[in-house]
């Protein structure tokens, strides 16, 4: 019995052993098979992935094709969204073009900041590209050099019959001034006073209660200083070097590196034989909110830097000086956190401001004002508050510098809807007349480049004012009593032959 019943005992055994090994055999293939499954939905999922954001590059630079007239070479995205954080994260709205704009991995960035061997070249005179202006590629002065003028302002010094360009000298590192945020947002307690009120609201949508924001990280450069060239024909342009330059070592000072200085203009003033420079001064936080002062007896400096303040007790970001034909000056600048802006007359010096002062575009949240005056009538630009990111350029338009103010709209003429509704991915910062062309202006603008700001480019482009505007102004019923003011989006333009014979 045990000798038989030991063998059923084997057997059971190794049946049992038997039937084990194939249930296991069974359980590694079935795990395998959900892996090879799993394997090829990730592939075929990151493949999807890649095609959708491929198809959205496809269709955004077949767009701006239309604008630009030039084949843009497409490559594949460079980064490429891992798939299991778009699973967890669910599908996400595909990038809008100012989203592929901003980022620097993405090929339509590349569109819009050509390689430097596109470059508007003094140099490279003698072919058929002289006098003419390429907005948005890189442009280099007569040493060959990339101009560093951001954020400035054109003067006509009649002493020497020349041409000045002054603005912010960029030439250093970009980095994030908020070192723990994220790359493009920064999650904080930061207060409204923060540069970016709009940012949220238009760009990104991430509203965060009450008054804590999520606010876009701050990129930005030390201070260099302000630069400033020199020209006959605004085309050709000589580097006079850093006319005001930043401070290395005292902590304590407005102009130390670790500050923010920007839009310098420069007026001259005709009484006291001083060439003067306004600038937005402040910290690293955009708290400070100040304009500061600096001198000079040459146009090419150097200039002494005098002293900052809050224009009126009120905070001052983004700014600009006009000076009038009977010589009176004003400073217009963002305030209450760049909610409305501010008109003020300087003093005869033109070195400090009037209690003179008017609030205008009240809760429109304008900023990088550009005034000039054409035919009695006053007409600024505006743009609105996103940060480096282009948004929609507006016109306004008084018949007394003071005001009030009335909003003409949108400017911005030609190219695609997507190019007139972000100023042709730019921002004001000034508008020139042209001598000698009456009612012909030129409109500076920025194209900012956000993760390398030396990088950002200049938009100069034709302005004119004349026709009906394209909104009825608010307050009447009568005849329109403005004129349209138009920018024309061109890849290549130039001023008129004979211009600078003039
Ligand atoms: C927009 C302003 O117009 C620029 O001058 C600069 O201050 C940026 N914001 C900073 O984000």
């Amino acid at each position: 019995m045990g000798g038989r019943s030991r063998q059923p005992k084997v057997l059971a055994f190794r049946c049992y052993a038997a039937s084990h090994r194939s249930l296991t055999m069974v359980v590694w293939c079935l795990a395998a098979l959900v892996m090879v499954v799993n394997f090829h939905l990730l592939l075929v999922h990151k493949e999807d992935e890649d095609t959708r954001v491929h198809e959205i590059h496809r269709s955004i630079v077949g767009e701006l094709e239309k604008v630009e007239e030039e084949k843009f070479r497409v490559s594949p995205p460079r980064s490429r969204r891992n798939p299991r954080a778009v699973r967890r994260k669910g599908e996400q709205k595909p990038p809008s073009v100012v989203d592929e704009f901003l980022d620097e991995s993405s090929s339509v960035h590349a569109m819009f900041f050509p390689e430097r061997k596109m470059a508007i070249d003094p140099k490279n005179d003698g072919n058929d590209s002289v006098y003419f202006y390429y907005p948005g590629r890189v442009w280099l002065d007569t040493a060959g050099n990339p101009i560093q003028a951001h954020g400035g302002g054109v003067i006509y010094d009649e002493k020497s019959e020349t041409y000045f360009w002054y603005g912010e000298n960029k030439d250093g590192k970009t980095y994030k001034a908020h070192s723990k945020g994220a790359d493009r947002c920064v999650q904080g307690a930061l207060m409204r006073a923060y540069n970016f009120p709009a940012v949220l609201d238009s760009v990104y949508e991430a509203q965060l209660p009450g008054d804590m924001l999520q606010v876009c990280s701050v990129r930005k450069v030390d201070i260099v200083g302000v630069s400033c060239y020199s020209s006959k024909d605004l085309w050709t342009w000589r580097n006079e070097g850093v006319v005001l330059r930043g401070e290395e070592k005292n902590a304590t000072h407005d102009l130390h590196k670790s500050n923010v200085l920007e839009r310098p203009k420069v007026i001259y003033n005709d009484r006291t034989g001083k060439y003067v420079m306004w600038m937005h001064i402040d910290d690293t936080n955009y708290t400070k909110a100040s304009v500061g002062v600096a001198i000079s007896n040459s146009p090419t400096g150097p200039f002494s830097y005098l002293y900052s303040k809050r224009p009126h007790d009120c905070e001052s970001r983004d700014m600009t000086i006009f000076k009038d034909d009977n010589g009176k000056a004003y400073l217009i600048y963002s305030s209450e956190d760049n909610s409305e802006l501010h008109i003020g007359q300087l003093t005869d010096d033109y070195l400090d401001v009037t209690n003179n002062m008017r609030r205008f575009l009240i809760a429109q949240h304008r900023e990088a004002p550009a005034l000039f005056k054409y035919d009695g009538t006053y007409y600024m630009i505006t743009s609105g508050c996103t940060g480096w990111a282009p948004n929609t350029a507006l016109a306004h338009a008084a018949t007394s510098v003071m005001g009030p103010w009335e909003t003409l709209g949108n400017p911005c003429v030609g190219g695609n809807d997507i190019f007139r509704s972000t100023t042709f991915f730019s921002q004001s910062t000034f508008v020139l007349p042209i001598p000698g062309l009456s009612g012909s202006f030129i409109f500076m603008a920025d194209r900012w480049n956000p993760s390398e700001l030396r990088d950002s480019r200049y938009l100069w482009l034709p302005l004119t004012v004349g026709g009906l505007p394209d909104e009825a102004a608010d307050y009447s019923f009568m005849f329109p009593l403005w004129s349209r003011v138009s920018i024309y989006w061109h890849r290549r333009w130039r001023l008129p032959e004979g211009w600078r014979e003039s």
